[in-house]
């Protein structure tokens, strides 16, 4: 019931964690759901794309569009896990760094940088292998970039 709210909430865009108190659970739902978006839909599908481009498996530019749908599809759902009282050290699992609550607007460009870099990496799909490759790259520059101002690694 807790997480179906989360979704609800999340799903309705409102801005439900700067106006209602939230339980434990609630904050750790949201560290559990933005934890899976990474795991289970983001880098999978990265993982798929930079196999093609190494060439562990042929390069298909229909799988390759797909992917990067996949990812392009996360950034505006995640940025919406992310209350206050979620950083690292407040809540077990958690690597989000304090620094994200210092600059909440930062942390959403970045993630909006993502979901840019990863649209146009799907539609260089189209155009081949090398433009695919090169826009790849750029998009796993922006994981790089939000993953050091923005998390914290756990061991
Ligand atoms: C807007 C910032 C941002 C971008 C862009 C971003 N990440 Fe992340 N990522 C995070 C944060 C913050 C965490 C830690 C979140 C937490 O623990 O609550 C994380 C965690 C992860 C994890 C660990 C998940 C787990 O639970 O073990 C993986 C894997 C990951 N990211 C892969 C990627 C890949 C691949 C890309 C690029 C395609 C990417 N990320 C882009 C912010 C970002």
């Amino acid at each position: 019931m807790q997480k179906l709210m989360l979704v609800v909430c999340a799903a309705a865009g409102l801005a439900t964690y700067a106006t209602l108190a939230i339980s434990a659970e609630d904050l750790a739902a949201a560290v559990k759901a933005r934890r899976h978006l990474m795991k289970e839909v983001v880098a999978p599908a990265a993982k798929l794309a930079n196999k093609m481009i190494k060439g562990d498996e042929p390069f298909d530019a229909a799988k390759a569009a797909k992917a990067m749908t996949e990812i392009s599809e996360v950034p505006d759902k995640y940025v919406k896990l992310f209350p206050k009282g979620t950083e690292h050290g407040a809540i077990a699992d958690s690597e989000a760094k304090a620094t994200i609550w210092e600059d909440f607007p930062k942390f959403e460009a970045t993630a909006k940088k993502l979901k840019d870099a990863s649209a146009k990496a799907a539609s260089a799909a189209a155009q081949g292998q090398g433009t695919f490759t090169a826009a790849f790259k750029d998009m796993t520059n922006v994981c790089k970039e939000c993953h050091e101002s923005f998390r914290e690694k756990l061991e």
